[in-house]
């Protein structure tokens, strides 16, 4: 692969979790594959008054905490941290704008580095429309002798109104394409291994509609509570965390039609008509097609879990969801009549996101079937941990008879030798570099987004008796999630057991 442009990286709020945990080990893992620029520079930026080698000091304890890998010779590593340095600012602060203005161009005649910045806004979203305010006023966005993009984190925006505000704001002083939303689940391999599994092989996709698939399920938990990050999901919650991007954007993905090219917008129009098709969801119908949850205290393998009301900076009285499951319906030739079903949670039993397209049965049974007469074929696309491809189908047990089995045909990327799978951040930190925005969201699909959850944010906001259900830390969520499928006896698939002592109490 080529090596990008010559360019500096400047991040906003340097000193918090995201650079330290996902972005320094993506970059470092970049310069250990050679693919970063020749020349490479990269500004950190906070309020924190600390000196640029203390900031370095923390940069090479965040390689050796968090790249998960090999950590290169000492003096690789000190090759990679001289081109990094720190600077206090002041986020509103319009002079130290300009004084980074001049910083910048100092770095870009001495380094002969070209004039090409990337801005990465790893602060509280509250600051991304200040930061970007000031960047613009200071001319640092403008392209005149180099490109100028700009990264931002989810969540984009806080509901629809919010979401259009900041695509607004952004819009008038940068332009669209120099804007990269971050989507950190589009980064992931086996996220874009859907559309290769897809349209590279003429097997599926004959199959790939109402006429062969009965519905599509997504399950994106996790086992982990909300950590020290209890003050932010409690304003934010299941439903704008993970609902309103990560798993919409999979949805998008499975249901896409076949794009024209690879060419960033080819790929977005796709997903985008995708979301335009979806079957509102009204006010009145929440409460029947999406189910919300809060785990509670519970005891798993005999340690005592917190319930989330007493997680540290939580509300005792919080009616926020951990847990979200909803069916809902694509409105087009391919998908008519389909349902698809999504969940995502906290405190589940363990961490897995997959999607699982359960196919019709046969019209006719011929077999015994173990289980019914219900179908035994589903491609499960396990997304994390062990990425791969699972796919299951109805054999003949051995002896008499003709007893069927379901069995297994399974794919894991870990089992190809040699091949690395790089992070999420690796891969779209370098397209970023690239100018690759396939992989990012654009502006009038997150507006999209935001329109289909809107009713359940407004419902659950006016009706306050629609239920929240407890369910205890360590099992799938709340039972009546089952209920949302339709269908003799069909349920969720669970992955793995519950871990929970399921007699405790979950009542909220
Ligand atoms: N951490 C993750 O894994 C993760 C995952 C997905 C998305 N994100 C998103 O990425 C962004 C950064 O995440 P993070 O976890 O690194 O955040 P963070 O640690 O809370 O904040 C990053 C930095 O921003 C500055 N900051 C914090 N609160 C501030 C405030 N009230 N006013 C001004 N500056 C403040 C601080 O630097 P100074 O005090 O030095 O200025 C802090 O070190 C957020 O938008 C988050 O939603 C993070």
């Amino acid at each position: 692969m080529k090596k990008p442009d010559n360019l500096i990286l400047v991040i906003f709020g340097a000193t918090g979790d995201l650079t330290s945990r996902k972005l320094i080990p993506a970059i470092y893992s970049l310069q250990k594959q050679d693919l970063l620029p020749e020349r490479f520079e990269l500004i950190g930026l906070g309020r924190t008054e600390i000196t640029s080698d203390i900031f370095r000091q923390m940069m090479e304890e965040a390689i050796v905490n968090y790249s998960g890998e090999e950590v290169d010779s000492k003096e690789n590593v000190q090759k990679f941290l001289a081109n990094i340095s720190y600077r206090k600012i002041a986020y509103d602060n319009q002079e130290d704008y300009r004084n980074l203005g001049t910083f910048i161009s100092q770095r870009c005649s001495t380094l002969d580095i070209g004039n090409n910045l990337i801005f990465y806004m790893a602060t509280p979203p509250s600051l991304y429309e200040l930061i970007a305010g000031n960047l613009a006023s200071a001319g640092l966005t403008k392209q005149d002798s180099g490109f100028r993009r700009l990264i931002i984190e989810k969540p984009f925006g806080y509901d629809l109104e919010s979401g259009i505000k900041l695509n607004n704001t952004l819009h008038r002083l940068i332009t669209e394409d120099q804007i990269y939303r971050i989507d950190h689940y589009l980064g992931k391999e086996t996220v874009q291994n859907l559309l290769v599994t897809r349209f590279a092989n003429g097997i599926f996709e004959p199959l790939w509609n109402r006429n062969y698939i009965h519905r599509v399920e997504i399950t994106s938990a996790e086992s982990i509570g909300v950590e020290d990050r209890g003050s932010y999901y409690d304003s934010s919650g299941a439903l704008r965390d993970m609902v309103q991007n990560h798993l919409l954007q999979m949805v998008g993905l499975t249901a896409m039609e076949p794009p024209s090219s690879l060419d960033a917008d080819a790929i977005r129009n796709e997903v985008l008509k995708v979301f335009q098709s979806f079957q509102p969801i009204k006010e009145s119908e929440v409460p029947g097609q999406v189910i919300r949850g809060q785990y509670t205290g519970s005891r798993i393998r005999g340690e005592a879990v917190p319930g989330y009301r007493h997680e540290k900076n939580v509300n005792i009285h919080s009616r926020t969801e951990t847990y979200v499951a909803m069916k809902f319906f694509i409105n087009n030739w391919r998908w008519g009549g389909v349902p698809f079903y999504i969940r995502t949670g906290k405190r589940l039993p363990t961490r897995v996101t997959e999607i699982v397209i359960h196919f019709k049965p046969t019209p006719h049974h011929l077999f015994q079937r173990v289980v019914g007469n219900r179908s035994g074929n589903q491609l499960i696309i396990r997304i994390q941990p062990d990425e791969g491809i699972l796919l299951k189908f109805d054999m003949k047990e051995p002896g008499a008879g003709f007893n069927v089995k379901n069995v297994n045909m399974d794919f894991h990327y870990k089992d190809l030798a040699d091949v690395r799978v790089p992070s999420a951040y690796e891969r779209l930190l370098f397209d970023v570099m690239e100018g690759d925005s396939t992989l990012f969201s654009r502006d009038d699909e997150v507006e999209m987004a935001w329109k289909f959850v809107e009713p359940v944010q407004r419902a659950w906001k006016n009706n306050p008796e629609i239920k929240i259900y407890g369910y205890p830390a360590g099992t799938w969520g709340p039972e009546i999630s089952n209920s949302l499928i339709e269908g003799d006896g069909l349920s969720w698939r669970y992955p793995c057991k519950n871990l929970a002592d399921e007699e405790l109490y979950c009542e909220l």
